[in-house]
C-alpha cells in the first residue's frame, strides 16, 4: 500500500508540475483529487488492508491529498500570473514614444488683417455691420448715383444673376441699407465679400472689401483726411505718410484716392511702388448729396464721408504677397506662415 501511495504521489507531483495551462491543471485535479480520482480511489481500497494498518495508511493518503491540494493551488497561482504577464506584455504601450502632435490651425491672413482694421475703427467709435452678397440693381448701383445707362457701370465688371439681382460688386450698397434704417449720426464699417468678373495675379473674381461711412452735422473733408491718416498710421506704422489724389466715384463728391508712403522702401522708390514711393490703398470722398437724398437725409443739414478698401490689397502690401490667388489656394505652406 505504501508503495502504491508513493507511486501515485510521485506521478501526481510530476504531472502537476509539468502542466502548462489552467485547463490541464483542472483536469489533473479531477484525475487525482476528484470524486473518482486516484487519491480518492486509494481511500476506497482501505477495506482490503489489515485493520491495524488502516489509521496509518489513512493518514498517509490524507496527507497526500493535502499536499496535492497545496501543489495545485501554487501551480494555479503561478500559471495565472504567467498568463497575466504575457497579456500585459502583449498589450504594453511604450509611453516613451513621442506622440503625434495634432496640427493646430491658425487665422487666415485676411482674417488677421480684417481684425486689425475692425479694431482700429472700433476704437474710433465705429460699429461693424454687414449686408447681403446677393444685391439688387437698386442698392448696388441706382441708389449710389449710378443710373442704368451710365458709363460708370463699366468701372466694375458685374456678375448678373437674373432680373434685378446681381452679386454685389462693392460693399458700398451697405451704406444705403444702413442709412435707410437709421437717422444720423451714422458711423459704420461694413466688411464682406464682393464679386467681379476679373482674374489675374492681383484680381480675384471674389475678394473682400471694407466700407466706411460717417454722417453727421458739420462733417468736412478735414475729418475724412484725419480719420484715414489715423487708420494708415495704425495699420502700417507711425511713420506712414498719406496722400490724397483727386479721383472720381459716382457716389462721392469730391472724391479722392488715398496713397500711403511705400511700406517697403519708406518712400524712396522700389519695385513694389514702381519707383513712385507711394501705394494706393483705398477710394474715398464726401458723400454725394444725391445719395443722401435717395435715403431721405437732408443734405443741407447733414454731410459725411465714405471710403472703401480691398482687404486682399492691404494684406498683400502688409505681408509682401505678390499673388492674390495664394489667399484662396489653401496651401498649408503659405497659411502656416501666419501662425
Ligand atoms: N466702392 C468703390 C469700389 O469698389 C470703393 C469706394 C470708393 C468706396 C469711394 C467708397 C468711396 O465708399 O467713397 O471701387
Amino acid at each position: 500500500m505504501d508503495t502504491r501511495i508513493q507511486s501515485v504521489k510521485s506521478k501526481a507531483v510530476q504531472e502537476f508540475n509539468q502542466s502548462e495551462s489552467l485547463e490541464e491543471l483542472q483536469q489533473l485535479r479531477v484525475k487525482y483529487l476528484g470524486k473518482k480520482g486516484e487519491v480518492t480511489q486509494l481511500l476506497r481500497t482501505m477495506g482490503q488492508i489489515p485493520a491495524e494498518e488502516r489509521p496509518k495508511v489513512g493518514q498517509m493518503v490524507n496527507q497526500l491529498k493535502n499536499e496535492l491540494a497545496v501543489i495545485y493551488e501554487e501551480k494555479y497561482a503561478e500559471l495565472e500570473s504567467k498568463i497575466q504577464q504575457s497579456r500585459l506584455a502583449a498589450e504594453a504601450i511604450d509611453i516613451t514614444l513621442p506622440g503625434r502632435k495634432p496640427k493646430a490651425g491658425s487665422l487666415h491672413p485676411l482674417t488677421l488683417v480684417l481684425n486689425e482694421i475692425k479694431q482700429i475703427f472700433i476704437s474710433m467709435g465705429y460699429q461693424v455691420v454687414e449686408g447681403p452678397e446677393i444685391e439688387t440693381d437698386y442698392y448696388n448701383f441706382e441708389a449710389l448715383n449710378i443710373p442704368k445707362d451710365h458709363p460708370a457701370r463699366d468701372m466694375q465688371d458685374t456678375f448678373y444673376i437674373s432680373g434685378d439681382y446681381l452679386l454685389r460688386s462693392q460693399t458700398s450698397p451697405v451704406q444705403i441699407r444702413v442709412m435707410e434704417k437709421q437717422e444720423p449720426p451714422v458711423r459704420i464699417i461694413a466688411p464682406g465679400k464682393v464679386y467681379r468678373s476679373d482674374a489675374d495675379v492681383t484680381h480675384s473674381p471674389m475678394f473682400h472689401q471694407v466700407e466706411g461711412l460717417l454722417i453727421d452735422e458739420g462733417i468736412t473733408f478735414a475729418d475724412l483726411k484725419g480719420t484715414l491718416q489715423v487708420f494708415a498710421r495704425a495699420m502700417f506704422g507711425p511713420d506712414t505718410k498719406t496722400r490724397f489724389r483727386p479721383s472720381y466715384f459716382p457716389f462721392t463728391e469730391p472724391s479722392a484716392e488715398v496713397d500711403v508712403s511705400c511700406i517697403m522702401c519708406r518712400g524712396e522708390g522700389c519695385r513694389v511702388c514702381s519707383d513712385t514711393g507711394w501705394l494706393e490703398i483705398l477710394g474715398s470722398g464726401m458723400v454725394d448729396p444725391r445719395v443722401l437724398e435717395h435715403v431721405g437725409y437732408d443734405p443741407d443739414k447733414y454731410t459725411g464721408f465714405a471710403f472703401g478698401m480691398g482687404i486682399e490689397r492691404i494684406a498683400m502690401l502688409k505681408y509682401g504677397i505678390n499673388d492674390i490667388r495664394l489667399f484662396f489656394n489653401n496651401d498649408q505652406r503659405f497659411l502656416d506662415q501666419f501662425k
